[in-house]
């Protein structure tokens, strides 16, 4: 059974109550929900990390490298800033995939670029709740081929 990390950053915890018209009106509980039961069926076993600090994000991708055999992040508005989460995604060895709810080539200027895609093999921005389900289908494909 593979074993996969899906890392969520700041305010994505206030999913259902953040600005739904932009990222819906789902919670992250239930996203999680319906990846948890898509990863059933692909037999794969999917942890959950949700935090608002940086900090606790890097420290759970350097522990990720010793647990799974991949990892989902959504950095939120790190995507946009954090070095130190891209050289983080950088200095272990899983594959990550990228995603996000909105499409964030669409919204503001600073939102159009990404400093963490181009540590991940991949990145799926714009279709709501169902990004992280893309993700692990594409995170899946990725390690099959990998064996
Ligand atoms: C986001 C897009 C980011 O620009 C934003 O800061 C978020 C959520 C998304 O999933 O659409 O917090 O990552």
């Amino acid at each position: 059974m593979l074993r996969v990390l899906v890392i969520n950053g700041p305010n994505l915890g206030r999913l259902g109550k953040r600005e739904p018209e932009i990222y819906g009106y789902l919670t992250l509980e239930e996203i999680n929900k319906e990846l948890s039961e898509l990863g059933k069926t692909l037999n794969v076993h999917i942890d959950f990390f949700q935090s608002n600090t940086e900090g606790f994000i890097i420290d759970e991708i350097i522990r990720a490298d010793e647990h799974y055999d991949g990892v989902i992040i959504n950095p939120a508005a790190y995507t946009h800033y954090s070095y130190a989460i891209s050289d983080a995604i950088k200095s272990i060895s899983l594959p990550f995939v990228e995603v996000h709810l909105s499409n964030i080539y669409v919204r503001e200027e600073f939102r159009s670029h990404s400093v963490t895609a181009a540590s991940c093999i991949g990145a799926i921005t714009g279709f709501g709740g169902f990004s992280y389900q893309a993700g692990l289908h594409c995170l899946v494909d990725h390690l099959k081929k990998k064996v």
